[in-house]
């Protein structure tokens, strides 16, 4: 039997784009293909998923999968709001935009000036506000991509965000992070750290399910 049968994921994925006028936004280069490729090991395991999904090209395939796209940090927060106390794993693989222009202009900008300043305010920390409502019984799963200090980064993050895990993408690694197809990870725990090899996306969303599987199942 899948061993996550019966359990409802929440997941969020891609990035967020924050709009400035009716044509322009604040955005970066996540592809939302860790995410994706989670939802369907997670799916293919047995679990409910509800993918909570910023601007991709990316199509979500199993049955099993409900896509809720969302554009802003704002609107990720409220669909993720929406869902979480059902849900039994939180995972939390979208690159939110950290801030948003303060004002979003009505009609496009014209090009008058010579220069032109934005003003940018802090968007919620999607994870960290649902990491103050968990209950024993749910698992939070962050992301961490770190430059250096990494391990050390990734350890005051499970603390802040009140994660279970946090999964380590280093940039250091080539052929790791945004615009490739593989990944390094290292899993941190409070207690425990497991690393991995540079790996193609969908085997290590496979390794992060599988881990998780265990760590339910004891
Ligand atoms: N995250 C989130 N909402 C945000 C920012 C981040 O839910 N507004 C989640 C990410 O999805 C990821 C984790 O928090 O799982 C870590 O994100 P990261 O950007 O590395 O952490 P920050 O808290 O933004 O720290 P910093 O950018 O200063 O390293």
């Amino acid at each position: 039997m899948p061993l996550l049968k019966g359990k409802i994921v929440l997941l969020t994925a891609g990035p967020t784009h924050e709009p400035l006028d009716p044509v322009r936004f604040i955005g970066n280069h996540s592809t939302g293909k860790m995410g994706y490729a989670l939802a369907e090991c997670f799916a293919e395991a047995g679990a409910r998923v509800y993918l909570v999904a910023g601007p991709t090209a990316l199509r979500a395939h199993h049955s099993d999968i409900t896509t809720i796209p969302v554009v802003s940090a704002a609107q990720m927060y409220a669909e993720c709001l929406k869902r979480a106390a059902q849900a039994d794993i939180w995972v939390f693989a979208a690159a939110v935009a950290d801030y948003r222009p303060k004002e979003v202009a009505a009609a496009k900008i014209k090009k008058s000036a010579e220069s032109f300043t934005i003003e940018l305010v802090k968007n919620v920390d999607i994870a960290a506000e649902l990491g103050k409502l968990k209950k024993t019984t749910q698992l939070s799963v962050g992301f961490a991509l770190e430059t250096d200090h990494e391990l050390e980064n990734a350890r005051r993050k499970l603390i802040k965000k009140n994660f279970d895990l946090v999964v380590l993408n280093s940039l250091n690694d080539t052929g790791a992070g945004f615009r490739h197809d593989t990944n390094k990870i290292s899993l941190i725990e409070r207690e425990h750290t497991t690393h991995f090899e540079l790996k193609p996306k969908s085997e290590v969303a496979r390794d992060i399910v599988r881990f998780i599987e265990e760590k339910l199942h004891g």
